[in-house]
């Protein structure tokens, strides 16, 4: 799967001007008591610190420039796990937010750090997973103009931003975490925009609840037709983790995943080594910092493998 991205991406290398946001602050209040002295995104997936999984999805997409939103008391723990990136061949710089006043003020606090970029915005207790999700990630990434998201179908839809269809199946609109939803299709937390999400994003207002809403983002983009809702079929897993239920289930599937391949969901050495970010000398060096582990012996294996076949 990553190989065939990686052929993908190259195709496209000297072409790619989007960054990517990964919005890790919030208060965490449903995770309590969990999430009083650790933030959601460091809260261990199965084997991994759940905002790997994020940041590999939008590494597949072919991304090398990060920002990373968090509150002011997490800085420290994300720098001592991620740093500047150079490790994994991309770029991380880290932004406070002050307050979780909405998921559309990424785009305010992110301003400088986007320019002139396109940007991919990802929810960082979001988890992705599927076979044809490389693919969709690179195809969504290479648009230019407009907005592209995803919905995937649930059954708790009253969760989520969740979109209504016409008759001809056009998407009609985005409607934040409604008593009574008309459709079971929710929003994830993925979204590719142009670099038009500054502008808009300063138009919005705080919601009745007090938050820079992403869903009235979504929908000045769909009011100037220049939204795309990609449906995820069935073949894609989306999970939002914020819940002690799909937090557990997240870590579940991806147990049993990798318990019963060879292969690792969201390494983000493995990510950067397949697209050829990092070499092997620098995969190694990595893998001294996991001396007698099943992950750097997992990491030093894809070497041994390269070489035997
Ligand atoms: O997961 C997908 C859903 O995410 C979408 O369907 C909804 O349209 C969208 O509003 C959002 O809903 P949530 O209720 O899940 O949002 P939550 O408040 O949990 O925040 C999502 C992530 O963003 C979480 O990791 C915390 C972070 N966050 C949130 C806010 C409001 C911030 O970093 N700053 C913020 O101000």
């Amino acid at each position: 799967m990553v190989n065939q991205i990686k052929e993908n991406f190259n195709n496209f290398m000297n072409d790619n001007y989007r960054k990517g946001i990964i919005l890790a602050g919030g208060k965490g209040t449903r995770l309590r008591p969990i999430t009083f002295s650790v933030c959601k995104q460091l809260l261990p997936l199965y084997n991994k610190p759940a905002i790997y999984y994020p940041l590999t999805t939008l590494m597949l997409s072919g991304i090398r420039e990060f920002l990373i939103i968090v509150n002011p008391g997490d800085l420290n723990s994300f720098k001592s796990l991620l740093g500047n990136g150079e490790h994994l061949g991309i770029t991380i710089s880290y932004k406070i937010q002050k307050k979780p006043d909405g998921i559309a003020q990424a785009f305010t606090i992110g301003e400088e750090f986007i320019g002139e970029s396109c940007v991919a915005l990802i929810l960082g207790d979001n988890f992705f997973y599927g076979n044809s999700l490389p693919d969709i990630l690179v195809k969504s990434s290479k648009e230019k103009e407009g907005a592209t998201i995803f919905a995937s179908e649930v059954i708790d839809p009253e969760r989520y931003g969740v979109v209504d269809f016409d008759k001809d199946f056009k998407v009609r609109s985005i409607i934040e975490k409604p008593k009574d939803p008309k459709t079971n299709f929710a929003i994830t937390g993925l979204y590719f925009y142009d670099n038009k999400v500054v502008e808009y994003s300063k138009l919005l207002k705080p919601s009745k609840r007090g938050e820079l809403e992403i869903t009235d983002l979504n929908m000045i983009y769909l009011k100037n037709k220049e939204l795309d809702v990609t449906l995820f079929g069935r073949a894609i897993i989306w999970h939002d983790t914020g819940t002690f239920d799909s937090l557990f289930e997240t870590a579940s599937l991806v147990k049993s995943i990798e318990n019963k391949q060879r292969s690792r969901i969201g390494c983000p050495e493995e990510i950067a080594w397949r697209m050829g970010w990092i070499n092997n000398d620098e995969l190694m060096s990595s893998i001294k910092k996991y001396k007698g582990n099943e992950y750097g012996k997992y990491l030093k294996d894809l070497i041994y493998q390269e070489n035997m076949f």
